[in-house]
């Protein structure tokens, strides 16, 4: 679609997605994990992704360090910001997805607006929403970067579940539990649901 006041026209590149995803042998489309700091969201993706490459799956990790540090530095920790952080990872994995890559994302995306407007952005058919659902007190005791210990003193701001909101994914494509179950059982799980999304249609 053209946008008449900026006079942008986007160009149909003849190499497209489709033509990636016959040259890879595979779909394209994001992972979109979805939980709370210390639930484990890194780590899962972490996880798929070393599964993922050595069965020959062209992957790539969106995270808080690789996005926060560089392309979304700009931005802090409140709600118009974190929106804006969601909507351009959004755009990015949207780019990923057509160079035939499967993304994956490790960001907390706590609020629902924002993860429907990801939807929008990316395309329904090109998103696997993933809640790694994980108790506030199981990640709190966890605390990996210290970062709740300072949350309750009061040294950091719109901490997402204790000072900032965390909406409940209502309707995730996929769980993991990682209170409950087996960090190891977690990865088969995600690697075997994946890996069935991955094959070209006829
Ligand atoms: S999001 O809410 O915008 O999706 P994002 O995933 O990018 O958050 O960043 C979360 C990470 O930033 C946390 O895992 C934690 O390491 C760090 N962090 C720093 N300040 C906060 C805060 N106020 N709330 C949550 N996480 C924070």
């Amino acid at each position: 679609m053209a946008d008449e006041k900026l006079h942008i026209i986007p160009h149909d590149h003849i190499i497209d997605r489709l033509a990636h995803n016959q040259q890879n042998g595979h779909r394209s489309f994001v992972v979109w994990f979805v939980g709370l700091s210390g639930s484990g969201k890194s780590t899962l993706a972490g996880k798929l992704e070393e599964q993922l490459h050595k069965d020959g799956v062209r992957t790539y990790i969106l995270d808080g360090d690789n996005i926060r540090s560089g392309l979304n530095k700009d931005l802090d920790f409140s709600a118009e910001s974190r929106s804006e952080n969601i909507r351009r990872i959004a755009e990015v994995s949207k780019l990923f997805v057509d160079s035939g890559t499967v993304v994956l994302t490790a960001f907390i995306s706590p609020f629902k607006e924002d993860r429907d407007k990801v939807r929008e952005i990316v395309g329904a058919d090109s998103l696997i929403e993933v809640y790694v659902d994980c108790p506030i007190e199981v990640c709190e005791e966890r605390d990996v970067k210290g970062l709740y210990k300072k949350a309750r003193a009061g040294e950091i701001s719109n901490f997402t579940g204790i000072s900032s909101p965390f909406e409940i994914p209502e309707n995730p494509d996929l769980t993991v539990n990682t209170a409950e179950s087996d960090l190891e059982d977690g990865v088969k799980y995600l690697v075997k649901e994946i890996e069935a999304r991955l094959a070209l249609s006829e």
